[in-house]
């Protein structure tokens, strides 16, 4: 065995966000009760962020209040704000997400304000989450390339994760949020956040757009990442982001890192009947 990969479920939150059709509550609570049987230590369940920006994200309280939790997993959800931060903490989510942008198109269309304003914006956020003793966990997006303002420099990566780092994120999730990035992207982006951050903080998010995710969660493990967002079925996209389809999926992640050696703590069967329910939900769009 080669060491532990920790997978960050992404199914429920990133893979069912970009849905068009509504998905219904009861639907979302089963898939991430399927995910509980799994294995997973990390689990993000939903958003709570502006229901006219994702409506889909709407029931994020009346998911969490229905779920059947396991002591052992952390049910999170993303907050972009202390607003949603507050609705987070009253569902009891057990840890939550700020989520910021390398590039300032994206950040503008997604969280409608620029970079400096939204880590202005988290500081009040983590403040209050440490308070209360949930930990808080920061996603660069855009991290090799942008919708809008195209190649992203990997400083402007370095930059904006080595500021959540120093507000308090104990982990920074790193996004190729359209799937454009290449072994070779990623790789030049991980050396200049790796300057700053140390390895064991980081997490590689990468979203499968044009078939690069696996080649990319190779690069980052020879980097010394050892955890990696993925989505069961390949779910995902996101409404910001024109392009960016599916998440990696995690039943491809979990069997590439068996190949490798690694151990996951998943069990693969249970994970075979969750990712066949996550695709129901979308075939059925
Ligand atoms: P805004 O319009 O600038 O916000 O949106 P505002 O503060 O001016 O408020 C406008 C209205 O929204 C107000 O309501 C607020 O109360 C309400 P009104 O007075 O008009 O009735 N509001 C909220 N309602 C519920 N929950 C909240 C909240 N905040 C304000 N938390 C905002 C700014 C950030 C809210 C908006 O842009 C937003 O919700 N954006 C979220 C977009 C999103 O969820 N994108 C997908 C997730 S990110 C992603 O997928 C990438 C990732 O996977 C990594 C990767 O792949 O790269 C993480
Ligand atoms: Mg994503």
């Amino acid at each position: 065995m080669t060491g532990f990969v920790t997978l960050f479920e992404m199914g429920p939150r990133d893979g069912l966000q970009n849905e068009k059709r509504m998905i219904a509550t009861g639907d979302k609570i089963r898939l991430v009760d399927m995910l509980t049987d799994c294995g997973f230590v990390k689990i993000e369940v939903t958003s709570f962020v502006s229901p006219q920006w994702v409506p889909q994200m709407a029931d994020a309280a009346e998911v969490l209040a229905g779920i059947r939790r396991k002591p052992s997993v952390h049910y999170t959800a993303l907050t972009p704000n202390v607003k949603g931060y507050t609705a987070a903490r009253n569902a009891h989510a057990d840890e939550v997400a700020v989520f910021g942008s390398a590039s300032e198109g994206f950040s503008k269309k997604n969280i409608n304000c620029s970079i400096a304003e939204s880590l202005e914006r988290f500081r009040p956020l983590l403040d209050k989450a440490l308070d209360d003793g949930i930990p808080v966990r920061g996603y660069v997006s855009c991290v090799t390339d942008c919708p809008y303002d195209g190649p992203t420099p990997p400083e402007s990566v370095a930059h904006v994760a080595a500021e959540l780092i120093a507000m308090g994120c104990y982990e920074v999730s790193l996004g190729d949020t359209i799937g454009a990035g290449t072994p070779e992207s990623i790789g030049r982006m991980l050396d200049a956040v790796l300057a700053k951050v140390p390895a064991h903080r980081l997490a590689g998010h990468y979203h499968d757009t044009r078939g690069n995710a696996l080649a990319n969660i190779e690069v980052s493990l020879e980097k010394g990442l050892r955890t990696f967002d993925a989505a069961v079925g390949g779910l995902g996209g996101c409404p910001y982001a024109p392009g960016a389809k599916g998440n990696v999926a995690t039943e491809a992640v979990a069997r590439l890192l068996a190949e490798r050696g690694y151990e996951t703590g998943l069990d693969l069967e249970k994970l075979a009947e969750a990712a066949a329910f996550a695709r129901s939900l979308r075939e059925e769009a």
